[in-house]
């Protein structure tokens, strides 16, 4: 099938018709809906697809005779953001199935299995834990933590997962599944704008920045906006500003990336000084020293204004990803079946998250990069050119036939 049919046949699930944002949370009828368009997909191939224990989808081009192990997998994630962009996961699970239609067409003879997986919760848009599918899969996260994350409903994983009919208590490390896996290939929207000053459609990951969530919740006194003195009030929501004042200073002098994009005040009224504060903080640095120096110099501030506003605070590691170096050997070959291609790619490091850098603790891993002519990302005005996304296509093609053709 064309990628644009593929793209067009998912493009209205999930999305908010106000916005044109997608809200595709894990666990949800959004998310069902994803999972019965990737079952389907695979249905129509032939190829043998389930959900594993962690609820990531998996559909294989199974070859007969081949032996265990070295499996060629590529894909990404469907989940989004709150009104994230179209691209951003789905774009490597759809370009992924167009990769293996083309070798298809052309009669190309795997001597490998190859797959097309979707990670579940790669954005941690319910959950708060990013790449929790892959996190579970590779053994990087405690299954009983896991289960016990909430949602902003107070549901737990557990729960969520039972409502959609996936047993929970199986979730955690699945070796058997890993050991299966040759190489990774994620191909990914880019997220910044460096292949549009390349002039380059597609691009080739060196590796991605440490980056983590903190959680800071700060406990104050409700109170009467009209009546209460000012040196009277223990207000949250200024030791919060605070933080979030200091995360943009702490970033500029590291030269590094925070940010608050998540606050919620309680109990949230407008005549009321709030009882609590949770501010969210998105950390991330070229290196890793410089990101614990930015959540130090964060947490410190957030420290002294609390004590300053007579409030309390509760700082908390959600996840936490150290630097990642993507295979450097793959990383090469990459480069150079694109090269012979006829496909300029230049190498590129990010700081966005995948799972592709979550799997490269046990796997060799590699991701393609498809340029972004804005940058945007994670906003409906998230954006790829046709054109480009067939260059990705035709790039990912390159790259699985090389890997599991010789
Ligand atoms: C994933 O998109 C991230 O937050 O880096
Ligand atoms: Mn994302
Ligand atoms: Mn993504």
């Amino acid at each position: 099938m064309s990628f644009a049919a593929l793209w067009e046949s998912l493009l209205p699930v999930g999305r908010d018709g106000g916005t044109g944002g997608y809200r595709r949370f894990s666990w949800t009828a959004a998310d069902a809906e994803c999972r019965r368009w990737f079952f389907d997909n695979a249905a129509e191939r032939g190829f043998r697809s389930a959900a594993d224990r962690n609820g990531n989808l998996w559909a294989w081009w199974d070859v007969p005779g081949a032996g265990p192990g070295g499996g060629v997998v590529t894909g990404s994630h469907l989940d989004s953001v709150p009104d994230g962009g179209a691209y951003d996961g789905p774009l490597g699970v759809v370009t992924g199935f167009a990769a293996i239609d083309l070798l298809r067409e052309r009669g190309a003879a795997p001597v490998r299995p190859l797959a097309v997986a979707a990670f579940c919760e790669e954005e941690g848009g319910r959950f708060g834990v990013a790449c929790l599918g892959s996190r579970l899969l590779t053994g990087a996260i405690e299954p009983a933590r896991a289960r016990a994350l909430t949602d902003r409903d107070g549901t737990t994983l557990a729960a969520a997962m039972a409502a959609a009919g996936q047993d929970p208590a199986g979730i955690g490390p699945d070796p058997e599944l890993a050991a299966g896996i040759g190489a990774y290939v994620e191909l990914h929207v880019e997220q910044g704008r460096a292949l549009a000053g390349l002039d380059a459609a597609v691009g080739v990951a060196e590796g991605i920045w440490p980056h983590g969530r903190w959680r800071l919740a700060f406990t104050g006194r409700a109170d009467h906006a009209g009546t209460t003195r000012l040196t009277d009030r223990h207000d949250p929501m200024l030791a919060g500003a605070v933080a979030i004042l200091a995360a943009r200073e702490a970033a500029a002098r590291h030269g590094a990336l925070a940010t608050v994009g998540k606050v919620a005040a309680e109990p949230g009224a407008v005549n009321a000084i709030s009882s609590a504060v949770t501010a969210w903080l998105d950390a991330r640095a070229p290196d890793e020293p410089r990101l614990r120096a930015v959540v130090d110099d964060v947490l410190a501030q957030a420290r002294a204004a609390a004590a300053a506003h007579g409030v309390d605070l509760a700082a908390s590691e959600e996840s936490v990803t150290p630097a990642v170096d993507f295979d450097a050997a793959l990383r090469d070959r990459m480069v150079a079946t694109l090269a012979a291609a006829g496909i300029r790619a230049p190498v590129l490091a990010t700081g966005a998250g995948h799972d592709a850098g979550v799997l490269a603790a046990q796997v060799p891993a590699g991701m393609l990069f498809v340029r972004n002519p804005t940058g945007v990302s994670h906003s409906p005005a998230e954006h790829a050119e046709p054109g480009d996304c067939a260059t990705g296509v035709t790039a990912l093609a390159a790259v699985l036939e090389d890997l599991a053709c010789h």
